[in-house]
């Protein structure tokens, strides 16, 4: 297995506060890696330092073997790494298919006319199940099809790195079900995924690796089942898994 991404002792402060501290670790190419970690423990942070919001203050992220400071924002999806938002944002005036049109548009596939970025959205529609609602408002739809929507739009620029942030907050456990089936699908494409999640069973479910961040350190890595049973892991984190929103 080849190494796809790379973080580097990767730091970022804001106005003094260190929101990830020193954090190293690396995603295998076509794995499902989790990031696990309370609320405020630098884990979108560490997304936004990924996905080219920031750079890092300290460090550095490796890409297929590039250094990504390198790289412009505009160019990211056209790299291959894409990414979804804890809060969402699709584009409110446009409809479910539009939205995913304007992913196919910006992305790694030479689409060359609105014809065929509309053909490749239709079969990123099916394939996430949203065929069904590709005419309406994203505003209409409720929590679960606003977060396909969101995985939808990544997907579209057809990437090789897939980044979820907290995907799964707020469904329920069928819809849970069907989301976990859904990355693994994702996942068989030959697509890597690096996921934020608070849902365990998720967690358990899909990662190969668990990196487990806390107060922006990673405190530690291994399978679900040694991070589960790590037991500073169960008092940091699982042990109040109540607080799970944010
Ligand atoms: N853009 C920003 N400006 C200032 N502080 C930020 C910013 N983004 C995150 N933080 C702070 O960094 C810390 C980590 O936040 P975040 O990465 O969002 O955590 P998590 O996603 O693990 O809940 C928090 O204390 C948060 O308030
Ligand atoms: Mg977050």
């Amino acid at each position: 297995m080849a190494t796809l991404l790379e973080l580097n002792n990767i730091s970022k402060s804001f106005k003094g506060l260190k929101a990830v501290n020193d954090v190293s670790f690396s995603v295998e190419e076509k794995s499902i890696t989790g990031i696990i970690g309370s609320n405020g423990a630098g884990k979108t942070t560490l997304f936004n330092m990924i996905s080219g919001v920031f750079p890092p203050t300290e460090g550095t992220v490796i890409y297929k073997g590039k250094d990504l400071a390198s790289v412009k924002p505009y160019q990211y999806s056209s790299i291959g790494i894409a990414r979804t938002f804890q809060i969402m944002k699709p584009l409110k005036h446009m409809t479910v298919m539009e939205n995913v049109t304007s992913g196919a548009l910006f992305g790694r596939r030479n689409i060359k006319s609105a014809k065929e970025a509309e053909e490749y959205a239709l079969e990123i529609l099916n394939f996430t199940g949203l065929y069904e609602r590709r005419d309406v408002l994203p505003g209409s739809m409720g929590t679960p099809f606003k977060k396909r929507l969101e995985v939808a739009r990544a997907l579209a620029t057809d990437p090789e790195l897939l980044l979820l942030d907290e995907v799964m907050a707020g469904l329920n456990p069928t819809e849970t079900d069907d989301a976990i089936e859904l990355f693994r699908k994702i996942n068989e494409r030959g697509i890597t995924i690096l996921l934020i999640e608070h849902v365990m069973r998720a967690v358990a479910n899909l990662c190969e690796t668990v990196v487990v961040m806390h107060h922006g350190e990673k405190i530690t890595e291994g399978t679900p089942e040694q991070v589960m049973n790590d037991p500073y892991v169960i008092e940091i984190y699982l042990g109040k898994e109540d607080e799970t929103d944010g």
